[in-house]
């Protein structure tokens, strides 16, 4: 069955939605109630302080996303300026706050754009340059916002299951609420570059060779730190039961568009590759006794 076709007129009206939907979560909406906070943070504290800083690194991705899209178009501009933005900093700024509730230090969000957006920015006043610049912008999004949902959905059970029901009803679920809508947006504009043939064949090649050069998991800004962070966060969340089945997950998007012609590859390698080299990064900390599990 072919899938319905995505207009630019459909994607639209979901940032419409998205923005009458749901409207930034403000931060006295939150009930700041903690049973046991030395739990929460023995359990959750890496990965809620993962997610508080690049929450807030939003700011940067919209620089970002300005000097690789410098044409943005109408939907691209309201999604980013009237529902992602505005939403992601509230979650950050809520997250920021409960890390410091739980006894944590605040968050300390990496705003300073790297060389290659530079470089690549550069580049990006040739359109067909832009072109693939905006379909990696849309798979990266794709992924991101789904390692967000996985997160999200992964933190809420455990404080569920600690009967922690005032972070769970007024933070996590909201948050988690706001983010698959976000995903469906990536998604749609991936998918609707590639059925509307945006790519001539070699875009497509570079953008292939692009992505698996420079695929980095969520938050992890290519630099080593933040990669064994991530590390810890895919052990506290229990990814490694089956990081394959994870890999799968966050690369649905871009093997359906962008490997699909290579017969029966399930996932991409090179997310595979950046999950276990995240967890090696972060065993190597704990072995120099710079982490404790
Ligand atoms: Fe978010
Ligand atoms: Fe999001």
């Amino acid at each position: 069955m072919p899938r319905q076709q995505i207009t630019h007129r459909k994607i639209a009206e979901h940032v419409a939605r998205l923005a009458e939907l749901y409207p930034p979560i403000s931060l006295d909406s939150v009930d700041r109630t903690i049973l046991r906070p030395d739990l929460v943070a023995a359990q959750f504290g890496n990965v809620i302080d993962y997610l508080a800083r690049v929450e807030l690194e939003v700011d940067r991705n919209v620089l970002e996303l300005l000097i690789l899209l410098p044409d943005v178009d109408d939907t691209n501009k309201t999604f980013y300026s009237d529902v992602w933005q505005p939403q992601e900093i509230q979650h950050g700024l809520i997250l920021d706050r409960l890390q410091q509730d739980l006894g944590r230090p605040a968050a300390d969000p990496h705003l300073d754009m790297s060389f290659k957006i530079k470089i690549l920015g550069a580049l990006a006043s040739l359109k067909p340059i832009q072109e693939i610049a905006k379909l990696l912008y849309f798979l990266t999004g794709a992924s991101t916002e789904r390692q967000a949902v996985l997160a999200y959905n992964q933190i809420n059970t455990g404080l569920r299951a600690m009967g922690e029901t005032a972070i769970s009803e007024t933070i996590i679920t909201p948050i988690k609420q706001q983010e698959p809508g976000h995903f469906a947006f990536y998604q749609m504009s991936a998918t609707a570059m590639i059925h509307d043939k945006v790519l001539k064949p070699w875009q497509l090649f570079l953008a292939r060779v692009l992505r698996e050069k420079s695929f980095n998991l969520v938050g992890t800004n290519n630099l080593r730190q933040y990669k064994a962070d991530m590390g810890g966060v895919a052990l506290d969340l229990g990814l490694n039961a089956d990081l394959e089945g994870y890999a799968r997950e966050i690369g649905r998007v871009e093997s359906r568009l962008l490997w699909a012609h290579r017969q029966g590859m399930d996932f991409p390698p090179y997310i595979l590759k950046a999950l276990r080299e995240s967890i090696e990064l972060y065993q190597e900390r704990i072995e120099r006794g710079l982490a404790s599990r």
